[in-house]
């Protein structure tokens, strides 16, 4: 069973993180889901899910949202005492979606400030799969230089950028594409899309 460890921060997107856990649970997949302060506001904001209260409330309403799985786990962004915080249980991946330019920053200073730039951190130096999926736009250049030093790193650099050849028809196809792509970076299998030549 993969482990796999998803971060939603406080970029545009949260919708991303939230299918993507669905479809790693569906596959089952371990999933432990983190969310920075900002992550939760802006999914609140873009989605209206309210995860409030102690860390535990909060995983039971992940717990809920999901359909009950027992599969996914929930650590506090402030908690760098969980196991994801530790080399000896890093997990087989860790997606960062959406990535904010903030967290981006940090990860690529090592800060390790809260959990979700931790974890990353010790996906890097235990050479796990590190995928980012960062959201802004215009980029400048301190953005650019970030997002190189963490590929150079070793990370992989996954835009929310979804194509348009499937000819999407709704929001949902268009969060599909890129959920699909990270899914082909961590080879589980999906149809979230035709390929290219397909059908
Ligand atoms: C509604 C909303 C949308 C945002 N969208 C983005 C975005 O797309 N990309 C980004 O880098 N920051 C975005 N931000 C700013 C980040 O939330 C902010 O920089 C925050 O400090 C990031 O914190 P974190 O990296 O700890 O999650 C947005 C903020 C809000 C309130």
């Amino acid at each position: 069973m993969k482990q796999i460890v998803v971060a939603i921060t406080g970029a545009s997107g949260s919708i991303y993180g939230l299918r993507l856990v669905e479809e790693l649970l569906k596959s089952q997949c371990r999933v432990a889901l983190l969310l920075t302060r900002s992550g939760l506001e802006v999914l609140r904001y873009e989605t209206g899910l309210e995860w409030e209260g102690s860390t535990s409330a909060r995983k039971q309403l992940m717990r809920d949202y999901f359909g009950g799985s027992h599969r996914l786990d929930h650590y506090d962004a402030d908690d760098l005492f969980a196991p994801v915080a530790s080399g000896s249980s890093a997990p087989d991946a860790m997606v960062v979606v959406p990535c904010s330019m903030g967290t981006a920053g940090r990860i690529a200073a090592g800060i390790g400030s809260n959990l979700v730039e931790r974890a990353a951190d010790v996906a890097l130096k235990e050479r796990r799969e590190l995928i980012l999926v960062p959201r802004e736009s215009p980029f400048n250049p301190i953005h650019l230089e970030n997002l190189l030093k963490l590929s150079r790193a070793g990370a992989h650099i996954l835009p929310a950028m979804p194509g348009f050849y499937h000819r999407p028809k709704t929001i949902d196809d268009l969060v599909d594409f890129v959920v699909g792509k990270i899914l082909d970076s961590l080879q589980i299998k999906h149809s979230l899309f035709q390929r290219w030549g397909e059908g």
